[in-house]
């Protein structure tokens, strides 16, 4: 029998969730008072209906209401509980018929039958003329579904996708019912044209007569589709670049960026250019020490290179028309879609040339290198899945001085920040750098190619050459892309010696460490010019990306070096 026991329930500042019916945390409800401890005497109720009143006994009708709500709340408990029951149930018959499917599974091993042809290993990409002949492909699950106890997978491996369809005793193994996304498999079958009417990657599909996982990928909680989905932020997104890049949109950037690099070695290679690779790790500045990344370089300050150009001048005389394709590094603190903090830099040097000769020079490897991209199916294929509207730029690419930039600029009212801190406009005058923003308005309502050149000398680097008979200007140039803005700087270089060393005096630069630069205006000095192409800036521009870490494999940005 139930101890004698008094409770009390406060009807407006009571808890039936935290209370236990003492007077210092009382009850909201004497229905939960009577359910908790018992119906029957000796309970004694005690309610109070307002602050500061007292507590008296419960009147015989609240009482009988009371008894009637806790018979509810024990039926509710009771309901609940056979629920719960019920699931627990479900869910142990479901995990047990799953753990006899698997055993069931493990006991169908498949063998690979001798009698078969042998089998023809190959990437995807090489598949189409081995139709009809039993192939080996390994690769990752990109896609899975289940139709009527048929598997059908697309596979991956770097070079395409490939559909395998896995039915009866193939599909019933263990590795068949634990299959999950990106896990790594090896499929062997006969490849066959897909049936009239159905459609597969390259229009064929692999019969698997025996396969097996090589690695496993998880599934729950760490599935990768959990990790990488349409609704991963930016910064989870950057985290996971080795995972995002598995994707059909990065693996295509990344495909066609190599695709790229390879036709502009094509390009220069046929005119001549012959490849070099200067260090990484210099001693001099080329584009202004405010973008430099500074380092410790055995006691000495040394830095990140900003440009290979200057190494790229003292190959001429030795080996000709040269050219890199090496990483650049820029310290500056730019967030802009279009600024990485290292990036893909071309940059190529051409001796005895004229100014025109280098534009030409520019648009020639930029064109001749996308009509081989467009030549070639499998390029010409990525750049129609990332950019279906591409087409070609028409030659020659429109060239504005800067001059006649500045008054385009003012004619089209495109004005640029005021430098009072004001926020306001003002119009481009003389003098003043085309900054970003002005720069890509321009180019996207000009809508091709346009070549800037002919720039003010104190805008642009301590190397360049004057216009003759115009000295406030420089030989320099600036191609821009519609969508992206600057692709390539490029100028022709000073190659008189003592103008040179006016040069560094006037920008505050030590000539001591640029002997060797200084050298080659005095051991038998040429007129000659060069250019920087951003690798990922071209690529935004060719894939139609909205921004340059795209179209790196790893990008760099402020804050930026993980993965
Ligand atoms: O105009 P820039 O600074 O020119 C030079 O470095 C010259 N020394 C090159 C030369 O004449 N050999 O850079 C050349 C190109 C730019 O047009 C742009 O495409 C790219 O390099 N670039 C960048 N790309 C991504 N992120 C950055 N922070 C970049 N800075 C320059």
């Amino acid at each position: 029998m139930a101890e004698a026991r008094t409770v009390y329930v406060d009807l407006l500042s009571g808890n039936d969730t935290t209370g236990d019916g003492s007077q210092a945390t009382p009850y909201l409800s004497a229905s939960l008072a009577l359910y908790t401890h018992g119906p029957s005497p000796p309970l004694t109720i005690l309610v109070r209906k307002a602050a500061g009143e007292e507590y008296v006994e419960i009147t015989q009708s609240a009482l009988k209401k009371a008894v009637k709500d806790a018979q509810g709340i024990e039926k509710k408990k009771k309901r609940a509980a056979e629920l719960a029951a019920r699931d627990a149930e479900q869910q142990a018959a479901a995990k047990e018929r799953r753990e006899k499917e698997l055993s069931e599974a493990r006991k169908v091993v498949l063998t690979e039958d001798p009698q078969l042809p042998q089998a023809v290993k190959s990437k995807i990409l090489n598949l189409a003329p081995l139709r009809d002949q039993r192939v080996r492909v390994r690769g990752w699950v990109h896609r899975k579904r289940e139709q009527s106890k048929i598997l059908f997978i697309v596979v991956r491996d770097g070079t395409g996708l490939l559909q395998a369809v896995l039915s009866g005793r193939v599909a019933q193994t263990y590795d068949a019912l634990t299959l999950t996304l990106e896990s790594s498999v090896e499929l062997v079958g006969k490849l066959v044209e897909v049936p009239a009417g159905q459609t597969a990657p390259g229009g064929h599909e692999l019969v698997v007569d025996w396969w097996r996982t090589l690695g496993a990928a998880p599934g729950g909680a760490e599935a990768f589709t959990n990790k990488v989905n349409e609704d991963s932020g930016p910064e989870d997104r950057a985290n996971l670049r080795h995972l995002v890049m598995r994707g059909e949109t990065a693996s295509a950037v990344l495909t066609l960026r190599a695709h790229l690099l390879t036709a502009f070695r094509a390009t220069l290679i046929k005119h001549q250019l012959i490849e070099v690779t200067p260090p990484c790790l210099v001693q001099t500045q080329v584009e202004g020490g405010a973008t430099l990344f500074k380092l410790d370089y055995y006691g000495q300050p040394a830095f990140l290179t900003q440009s290979s150009q200057l190494y790229l001048e003292t190959c001429l005389p030795s080996i000709g028309d040269v050219f890199c394709i090496q990483e650049s590094f820029r310290a500056e603190n730019s967030h802009t879609r279009r600024h990485l903090s290292e990036y893909t830099h071309l940059e190529g040097e051409l001796a005895f040339i004229t100014f025109d000769e280098l534009m030409d020079h520019i648009e020639t490897l930029i064109c001749e290198s996308v009509d081989i991209l467009l030549a070639n199916p499998h390029s010409a294929a990525l750049i129609k899945q990332l950019n279906p509207d591409f087409a070609p730029p028409a030659r020659p690419f429109k060239r504005l001085s800067y001059v006649d930039a500045i008054a385009w600029l003012r004619e089209h009212g495109i004005k640029r920040p005021a430098e009072d801190g004001s926020g306001g406009e003002v119009e481009h005058a003389m003098g003043d750098d085309i900054a970003e923003a002005a720069e890509r308005r321009m180019t996207d309502i000009i809508g091709t190619p346009v070549f800037l050149h002919g720039f003010p000398a104190e805008l642009k680097a301590f190397y360049m050459k004057r216009i003759p008979g115009n000295e406030k200007f420089t030989e320099s140039c600036d191609l821009l892309m519609p969508g992206v803005g600057e692709i390539v700087g490029g100028s022709m270089r000073m190659s008189d010696e003592q103008e040179l060393i006016a040069a560094y005096r006037r920008e505050g630069i030590d000539p001591a460490p640029y002997y060797w630069y200084t050298d080659q205006r005095k051991y038998g000095t040429c007129e000659h010019g060069g250019y920087g192409l951003g690798v990922e800036r071209l690529l935004a521009w060719l894939a139609n990306r909205f921004t340059v870490r795209d179209c790196s494999l790893y990008p760099r940005w402020p804050g930026r070096a993980t993965p």
